[in-house]
């Protein structure tokens, strides 16, 4: 059996799995960077410096707690792009190192790809062709991969993205960060027909996403409406929220399904936890007789065990990076 040390440094929080090839997740440890919420958001220069100080003491306790040494690790993956760079800087050089003294391949994952191979460790056996629906704070991107190694973007936001405009409005209601899990939370007892925001882009044939003017409309809703309603009906105006940003997700992605005929879907990144996402998205593709996979919630949000399966098809490809491996911010999936 290999076994494949894993790093997440992408954004806030540090995280050191060990997976093996048959994704089989042996330990998967991640550290939040708490700080950040003073702010509203992440601060990239703390959040580096927090990657330093997490990343050696991360990695000793993932070993052993799997009851691991370095020797019974055969190979070190990172994630390279897209993110904040000196947070995947901290990983990238760490990973280097490690790979170079301890002498073993080193492998260069894409972190969306990641997110989207989290769905591997619940259900190893899925392949390609499939329509892939990529929600995460940075990211909403709906991608057809004909194979393992061939994709097109069908269609991408056009300014925010799914998790930041949960992120944007929570911040607006002063509900903290991030504010994707607690909207969820508090949506569970509201009306989603309470308001109704605005779903973009809402033409058939149209698979971009936008949440640019949606925000601007909960802001002008929030600015029209007194503290104290806005408190009374918290509830329903979460859940207002959260139904406009889940029905613009859902309604493009079984669009392209349906238009295709793709049997097959796969929802991945941090929204993908979104509980009314889950529901919906699962009805709507029942009706035209596809297949829907989640990750497990554990692997929802950034985690490193993503970044392991996703280096195992590499692994077995010898598709490994050299030590003039650099991070690089660019946005968007692609095969490194
Ligand atoms: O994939 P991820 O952990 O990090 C990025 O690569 O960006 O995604 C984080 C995003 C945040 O915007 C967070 O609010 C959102 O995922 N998120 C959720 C839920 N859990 C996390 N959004 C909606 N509902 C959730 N339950
Ligand atoms: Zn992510």
């Amino acid at each position: 059996m290999n076994k494949i040390l894993a790093f997440e440094t992408s954004c806030d929080d540090t995280s050191v799995a060990i997976i093996d090839n048959n994704y089989h997740v042996q330990v998967n440890l991640i550290s939040s960077q708490v700080k950040h919420e003073d702010f509203g958001g992440v601060v990239p220069e703390l959040a580096s410096r927090l990657h330093l100080k997490n990343i050696m003491q991360l990695t000793t306790a993932a070993l052993e707690k799997a009851q691991l040494n370095f020797d019974n690790i055969d190979a070190i993956a990172v994630s390279v792009n897209p993110g904040l760079i000196g947070s995947l800087l901290v990983g990238v050089s760490f990973a280097k190192a490690l790979a170079y003294s301890l002498n073993k391949p080193l492998i260069a994952v894409n972190h969306m790809l990641g997110h989207i191979y989290a769905n591997k460790i619940e259900n190893p056996d899925i392949q390609a062709p499939y329509l892939a629906l990529v929600i995460s704070g940075g990211h909403t991107e709906l991608v057809y991969f004909a194979s393992n190694d061939s994709f097109e973007i069908i269609g991408r936001t056009r300014d925010d993205a799914a998790g930041e405009a949960f992120d944007k409005v929570a911040k607006l209601l002063g509900l903290g960060y991030p504010g994707g899990p607690i909207v969820d939370k508090i949506a569970k007892e509201g009306n989603p027909k309470f308001a109704d925001f605005p779903r973009a882009l809402n033409r058939k044939d149209n698979y971009d996403f936008s949440f640019s003017g949606f925000k601007t409309a909960v802001r002008n809703y929030l600015e029209k409406h007194s503290s104290q309603f806005i408190q009374e009906h918290l509830a329903d105006i979460t859940a207002s929220v959260q139904q406009a940003i889940v029905d613009s997700l859902v309604k493009k992605t079984i669009n392209y399904a349906r238009k295709t005929k793709i049997k097959k879907i796969i929802v991945a990144g941090g929204v993908s936890a979104n509980s009314l996402l889950r529901q919906q998205i699962a009805d709507q593709a029942k009706k035209i007789g596809a297949k829907v996979y989640f990750p497990a919630m554990q692997y929802c949000m950034d985690n490193a065990a993503m970044i392991g399966a996703a280096a195992i098809e590499k692994y077995q490809n010898k598709d490994f990076a050299d030590l003039t491996l650099n991070a690089f911010s660019t946005k968007g999936i692609r095969f490194l």
